[in-house]
């Protein structure tokens, strides 16, 4: 495979969403799904930013058929305090960084820790493709083809015992090559964190790409968490370790105003955030101008998850812990 920086991209060669779509229906119709069963470590040549990731399984039966956010708003319209707290500084600022070659560091109560290069972790894996709601906490929502592999392979892989009740997750704590991090507006690097049985629910994925491309820097190149049911903030990027614990980690949103963000953070029309409405979003959808002419849809209990998730919460107070 020939390797192309994302310069070299031009444009047009990005697929448009509506044949991105068309291409999908008529797989699915045809009743061919998966293409090629290729693993992610035979697909390292294509780990530079924006390169094709042909071999990805598809589709899900958890993919929703609402309209897409363009690739243009996916990747210039982010959230990425490592690069700037505005929406624009992200895909302006994170260009240059570097997101190989990547350590990932795997510690706690777990059979198999150690410092591992993310290729050869990965390797195992079949990718796969998951079209997935997103909803940030600040009110906006997007719907994305995420490519990636469910986070329960990968924690099987690790062997935790039975002691891991809970999943950190670390970013990457670099201030030469993340500049954002010369400003103490989170206590670095960025930490989230699930319960077990969150983190090894079938919905929960580690992200290496979208749209069928390896991930933007802005998107949190190499790797991110997607758990579509919870605010968009508990998907981290660039994530550099992953602890397995006994006791619920600190987790940065949590740690820098606990009376605005939860660590359980599941989507909650009716828990209202203490400056602003969590009951509607603005839906950053549909093909040109999404950003521009962003609808207003009602916000769904755990994203419209609920029918998949809810049981995970039978026994907690979700207005206590938000
Ligand atoms: N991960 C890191 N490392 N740093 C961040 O600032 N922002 C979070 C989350 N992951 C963030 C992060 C927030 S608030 C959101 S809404 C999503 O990333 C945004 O993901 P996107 O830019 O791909 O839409």
């Amino acid at each position: 495979m020939i390797i192309r920086a994302k310069a070299d991209i031009r444009a047009s060669e990005i697929t448009p969403e509506s044949v991105y779509l068309g291409r999908r229906k008529l797989l699915k119709q045809l009743g061919l799904g998966a293409i090629g069963l290729t693993a992610f470590g035979q697909q390292q040549a294509s780990s530079q930013d924006g390169s094709v990731l042909p071999e990805v399984k598809r589709p899900s039966p958890f993919d929703t058929d609402e309209a897409l956010t363009t690739y243009e708003d996916v990747t210039t319209y982010n959230n990425y305090y490592e690069f700037g707290t505005s929406k624009s500084d992200p895909a302006e600022n994170a260009g240059a960084f570097e997101p190989r070659p990547w350590k990932l560091q795997i510690s706690g109560q777990a059979e198999n820790t150690g410092s591992f290069d993310l290729d050869d972790f990965l390797a195992p894996h079949q990718l796969e493709e998951r079209i997935y709601r997103m909803r940030c906490v600040e009110a906006w929502s997007m719907v994305v083809p995420w490519v990636g592999i469910p986070l329960a392979r990968v924690i099987e892989a690790c062997q935790p015992n039975s002691n891991a009740k809970y999943v950190a997750f670390y970013g990457l704590h670099d201030r030469q090559r993340m500049p954002g991090q010369r400003f103490a507006v989170l206590n670095w690097p960025y930490r989230e964190g699930l319960r077990i049985d969150e983190a090894m629910h079938p919905l929960s994925m580690l992200v290496v790409g979208l749209y069928g491309r390896t991930l933007p820097n802005q998107n949190g190149a190499p790797l991110r968490l997607i758990v579509p049911w919870k605010y968009g903030f508990k998907g981290i990027k660039a994530i550099a370790g992953i602890e397995f614990t006994e006791r619920q980690p600190s987790t940065s949103w949590n740690a820098a105003a606990p009376g605005e963000y939860g660590f359980y953070a599941n989507v909650n029309p009716a828990v209202d955030h203490p400056r602003w409405s969590q009951s509607s979003e603005r839906r950053l959808a549909g093909s040109g101008f999404g950003r521009l002419f962003a609808g207003r849809v009602d916000t769904l209990p755990f994203n419209g998850y609920a029918d998949q998730v809810a049981s995970l919460y039978t026994d907690l107070d979700l207005v206590k812990n938000f």
